[in-house]
């Protein structure tokens, strides 16, 4: 085995506002000996999500926060090594919680991870992003709770990232008008010249909420919610009577303490839907909605972009990509070359 030290970030402290890499201790491990029944799994990419800062935090949330001295909770890619299970063999590509580290255990119970199959159409990153979790919160946020009929006006925000970008492209399949907002010009060029937005709305520059209103003379009839606060407020200030709010997620409130807060009246006054979701409350669907996914990439339908940054150790620094702009789709760490396993 080439490297026989496992690299390990384990959570130092709760971050109070940004995340820093002194909230980290990077630790060095001997390699985990898988036991009965348990694989040996190289990590390959590792997937940075907004809800990394969620994990860190000991706020109320969707799943246990990460106790301090434990190794950061994360999602990723990986290669089996070495196998004492039936399910998994060496070589198989590997996704699920892989965690901030060089190497994993993965077993039949609550560490197990899916073995992806062989001869994917789509690259392997694409099974973090379009085709992996963010995709298929795309997909089952926009389709089973925004239910967009064909015409209707969808607006995402964070619209150039990982989940935004792919809820535009699922909105203009459903023959929708999609309207995405992004921070900057070259997101805005981005997400309609490449990606087939029919507008996007700059919210760095200060006409923007005008400019929203002339990109949506219908009003909204779905707004796919990802940042909250200001921009939260604006998009359901122009919501249709009876439309849906899908509410993924609110970046704009994650590093800090303060509460949330917008005017909620158009909720009462247009009687909009709101529903909050995890991705995970539709994982009995996700073979089905996965599938979807990698055909619609594989025929073009949906465009997907990575930003990939190089080395473990990067990763409590590149986290930080999410919430100052500075990631155009899917932020993935690149842990080790897949070419040379
Ligand atoms: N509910 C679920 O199951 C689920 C699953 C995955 C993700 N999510 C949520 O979906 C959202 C997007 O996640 P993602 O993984 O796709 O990340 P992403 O969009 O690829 O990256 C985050 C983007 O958010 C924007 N942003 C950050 N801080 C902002 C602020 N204060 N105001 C406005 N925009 C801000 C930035 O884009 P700009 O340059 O455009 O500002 C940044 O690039 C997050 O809220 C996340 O928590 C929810």
């Amino acid at each position: 085995m080439k490297n026989d030290v496992n690299r390990q970030f384990r959570l130092k402290s709760r971050p109070s506002g940004r995340i820093k890499t002194s909230d980290f201790d990077l630790v060095r491990e001997p390699l985990p000996e898988p036991g009965p029944g348990e694989a040996l799994v190289r990590v390959v990419y590792l997937s940075l999500d907004p809800t990394n800062r969620i994990w860190m935090s000991d706020m109320d949330q969707y799943m246990p926060p990460v106790e301090l001295g434990e190794v950061m909770r994360g999602g990723g890619i990986g290669v089996v090594v070495k196998s004492n299970s039936p399910r998994y063999k060496a070589g198989d590509h590997v996704s699920g919680l892989t965690g901030w580290q060089d190497y994993c255990i993965a077993d039949e119970g609550a560490r197990a991870m899916s073995v992806l199959p062989q001869g994917l159409p789509v690259p392997l990153t694409a099974m973090l992003g379009a085709c992996g979790m963010t995709g298929l919160t795309a997909y089952f946020g926009l389709l089973e709770l925004g239910k967009p009929k064909p015409g209707e006006t969808v607006v995402v925000s964070a619209a150039a990232g990982a989940v935004g970008s792919v809820v535009g492209q699922i909105a203009k399949i459903k023959g929708c008008r999609a309207v995405g907002i992004a921070g900057g010009p070259e997101k805005c060029r981005f997400i309609t010249e490449e990606l087939g937005f029919d507008a996007a709305i700059d919210y760095k520059r200060p006409d923007w909420k005008e400019r929203l209103a002339e990109a949506t003379p219908n009003g909204i009839d779905v707004n796919f919610e990802n940042v909250g606060g200001e921009i939260m407020e604006a998009v359901m200030a122009r919501m249709n009577l009876f439309s849906r709010m899908p509410l993924c997620g609110m970046i704009s409130g994650y590093n800090t303490d303060q509460p949330m807060r917008a005017d909620y009246s158009p909720i009462l006054m247009r009687r909009i839907t709101v529903r909050g979701f995890i991705v995970v409350d539709f994982m009995e669907k996700f073979a089905e909605g996965a599938m979807q996914l990698a055909q619609w990439v594989a025929e073009g339908k949906i465009r997907h972009r990575e930003t990939i940054v190089d080395g473990l150790e990067a990763a409590p620094t590149a986290v930080n990509k999410l919430f100052d702009g500075e990631n155009i789709g899917k932020l993935i760490v690149k842990v080790a070359d897949p070419a040379s396993l």
